[in-house]
């Protein structure tokens, strides 16, 4: 058995065993953090925590790792609700047009972006696509993430989605992370199918959905839902096929324009809305009465210099917020969510502690995994982080470039 104790604890952030299972509204502005604590762990499972004063001592000292951690922080390992790990290549050439003036729709339209990714993934054998994704993500577990959402979506024909689906279901089980998969046929629509929307539609609901179901190779379901993709009403048809199949949906929805899509996807039982760069008062009062969670995706932003999520406006209506990398090639290459933390508190103007909130419970919410990530509780196994020596808590958001992470228990 590997025992390990860590004492002299700066700060134990979100660790208690009556946590709320959501944060929201007032609430986002609390972090519990036990001061001058101790943590013990065996085969990575949290046996005992609490303040240096209150700790038993250790009888059997055999085989016991002691971490000496003064000065450093200790909290659960963040969470990333939404991602597109599973990519071809990168795409910087499209980075470059946007230098040159070209926006993210205008690439698109002229045959880039989501598609530029299709017609290389369609080149790439499942074993290439797994390989590169492997490496991918153990840099995401080394910079502190300890749950991922994986899309599928650059597939866009059956054989290439479930070739996709397929490589993630290959990563959940070598990968010491929990991963979700999540269904995005309806990412763009094919060239082959440009003059054919409903029919590309069809392919999703009707071939591809239920092979999907029969291979068990999804959780969730996804759509684009925004102009020039697609609308509401075709989004809605597919949330319903989703959960005919036991899928609930996770939307891509109000990324460059408000359709309706927030209370829509609501309507159908969705787990999370995701994107809402752009966000009219109706879908914040939509937002507020639910348990649908707002994941707000800031890395998206600045790299695509759009508008930022309205995160504190959302917060104070009292919808449940949580914050995602959004890791793809074409609107957000980081998987970085120390770097979501620093930009949500900088431009979006969330505190520390709702970003923590955010990155943590709320985000663990958005996969459905509260009983068992986003926070540190006796008999949980999920990942926990160890920081360097910091100031504060704060210093993780405010020190934006530096290395925060010293050790990542897993
Ligand atoms: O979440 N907006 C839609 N999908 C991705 C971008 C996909 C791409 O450009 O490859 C996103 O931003
Ligand atoms: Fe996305």
């Amino acid at each position: 058995m590997r025992k390990q104790f860590i004492k002299n604890i700066k700060g134990l952030v979100q660790a208690g065993e009556d946590l709320p299972e959501v944060v929201r509204a007032a609430q986002m502005q609390v972090l519990p953090v036990i001061e001058n604590a101790y943590l013990a762990l065996e085969d990575n499972e949290v046996i005992a925590y609490g303040p240096m004063s209150e700790w038993p001592g250790i009888t059997d000292w055999r085989d016991v790792e002691v971490i000496d951690a003064s000065n450093c922080y200790v909290l659960p390992a963040f969470i990333d609700s939404h991602t597109h790990t599973v990519f071809a290549a990168s795409r910087e050439e499209e980075f470059i047009d946007r230098i040159n003036g070209l926006s993210y729709e205008a690439i698109a339209a002229k045959g880039g972006g989501i598609l530029n990714s299709a017609r290389k993934l369609a080149e790439m054998s499942e074993q290439e696509l797994f390989d590169a994704a492997y490496i991918r993500i153990q840099k995401m577990i080394a910079a502190g993430t300890g749950a991922i959402e994986i899309k599928s979506g650059y597939g866009l024909s059956t054989e290439a989605e479930l070739k996709m689906l397929r490589v993630i279901q290959q990563l959940k089980s070598s990968c010491k992370v929990q991963i979700k998969a999540t269904f995005l046929g309806a990412h763009a629509i094919p060239l082959a199918y440009k003059d054919q929307r409903s029919a590309y539609i069809d392919l999703i609901i009707n071939e591809m959905l239920p092979q999907i179901a029969a291979e068990n190779l999804a959780d969730y379901i996804d759509i684009f839902c925004e102009r020039n993709y697609f609308s509401t009403d075709e989004m809605c048809q597919i949330l319903e096929a989703g959960q005919c199949f036991g899928l609930k949906g996770k939307v891509h929805v109000n990324q460059f324009s408000v359709l309706g899509g927030i209370p829509a996807a609501i309507s159908k039982g969705a787990v999370s809305v995701d994107h809402l760069e752009e966000l009219d008062a109706s879908d914040i009062a939509a937002l507020a009465k639910s348990n649908c969670i707002a994941t707000l995706l800031p890395g998206c932003s600045h790299f695509l210099s759009i508008p930022y999520g309205a995160a504190n406006e959302l917060i104070n209506a009292g919808a449940i917020v949580a914050l995602a990398s959004d890791f793809n090639p074409g609107s957000a290459p980081s998987y970085d969510l120390m770097h979501v933390l620093s930009l949500a508190c900088i431009k979006m103007k969330m505190t520390p502690e709702a970003a923590i909130n955010a990155l943590t419970i709320n985000a663990a919410a958005a996969l459905e995994l509260q009983s068992t990530h986003g926070k540190i509780a006796l008999g949980r196994r999920s990942p926990i982080l160890l920081t360097n020596e910091i100031p504060s808590l704060a210093y993780l958001a405010y020190a934006y470039t530096e290395k925060h992470i010293q050790r990542v228990f897993i």
